[in-house]
C-alpha cells in the first residue's frame, strides 16, 4: 500500500517508509480518503471503471492516482500510466485503472 504525503503531493511506498519515520508528518492513506460514507471521487471512478479486480494492488493504485491528481489535476493518459506504473497488478487491469484516474480528473 502507498501513502500520500499531502505536503509533498507524492506517493510513498509503505514498504520503503516505516511508520516510525512518519511521526509528526501528515500522511494520507486509503483509509482516510473517504469522508464518512462519501467516497473520494477517485474511489468512485475506480468503481465506475471496474478498476478493482482482485484488490491486492487497488489501494496502491488509488493512492498513486491520488498523488498524481494532487500534483496535476488534468493529467494526460501517459502521465497517469507513469504514476500507476510502480504498482504491480497481477490481473493486468492497468487500462481500467488508468481510465479511472482520467475519469476522476474529468469529474473535477
Ligand atoms: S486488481 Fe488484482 S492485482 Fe491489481
Amino acid at each position: 500500500m502507498n501513502w500520500v504525503s499531502p505536503v509533498r503531493r507524492s506517493a510513498v511506498t509503505a514498504a520503503n517508509a516505516a511508520p516510525v519515520w512518519m511521526e509528526g508528518k501528515e500522511i494520507l492513506t486509503i483509509e482516510g480518503l473517504a469522508k464518512g460514507d462519501k467516497l473520494d471521487p477517485l474511489q468512485e471512478a475506480f468503481i465506475q471503471n471496474d478498476g478493482p479486480q482482485c484488490g491486492f494492488c487497488t489501494s496502491g493504485q488509488i493512492m498513486s492516482g491520488k498523488a498524481l491528481l494532487l500534483k496535476n489535476s488534468q493529467p494526460s493518459e501517459a502521465q497517469a500510466r507513469r504514476a500507476l506504473s510502480g504498482n504491480l497488478c497481477r490481473c493486468g487491469n492497468y487500462n481500467r485503472e488508468v481510465a479511472a484516474v482520467l475519469a476522476a480528473a474529468k469529474a473535477r
